[in-house]
């Protein structure tokens, strides 16, 4: 190929890449500018968990699962109490669940009392209530001793 051809392609290449530049920082310049929509970030899975709700439903879950030992009020006097060998605790009793975590009962709720130090005869309720649910339900609890967690 003579030198001449081969100085012309080089310099249309130049040509091409230059004008492919500026055409680009044209193109940028007329760009509307970004829309910055204010927004919260998402959270993270696990970092912020969710606010805690006690609803109605809450309570009947309590209602349901709960009074035949804890007691309708949560005082420890279910039909079931004078059965068992360990007494239901008395979620009323503020002295006593002061000394405990959210996360202490969180796992008694979910995986018996056995779990936390304490009587088997706490069922385990994990296969049976969701996780939100038992987060509710310890919210429920501290809402009957008018207590807060240690
Ligand atoms: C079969 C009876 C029974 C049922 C039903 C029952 N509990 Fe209990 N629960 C107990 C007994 C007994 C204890 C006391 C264990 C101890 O003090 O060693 C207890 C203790 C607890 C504690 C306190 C654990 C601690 O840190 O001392 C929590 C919280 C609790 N129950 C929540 C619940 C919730 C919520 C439900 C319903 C989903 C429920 N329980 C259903 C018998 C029961």
């Amino acid at each position: 190929m003579p030198k001449s051809s081969l100085t012309f392609i080089l310099n249309y290449c130049i040509f091409l890449i230059a004008t492919g530049i500026t055409g680009c920082s044209e193109k940028s310049e007329t760009r509307p500018p970004l829309k910055v929509e204010p927004h919260s970030p998402a959270p993270l899975e696990g970092a912020t968990p969710e606010p805690v709700v006690v609803t109605e439903k809450t309570r009947e879950t309590y209602q349901w699962y709960c009074v035949q030992c804890h007691g309708i009020q949560g005082k420890g006097d279910g039909i079931n109490a004078r059965f068992l060998t360990v007494p239901p605790r008395n979620h009323n009793k503020a002295k006593y669940l002061e000394t405990r975590t959210d996360e202490q009962f969180f796992e008694a709720i979910k995986f018996g009392g056995l779990s936390v130090g304490r009587a088997p005869c706490m069922p385990a309720w994990g296969n049976t209530l969701s996780d939100s649910t038992i987060h509710e339900l310890v919210h429920y609890i501290r809402e009957l001793c008018q207590c807060e967690a240690l």
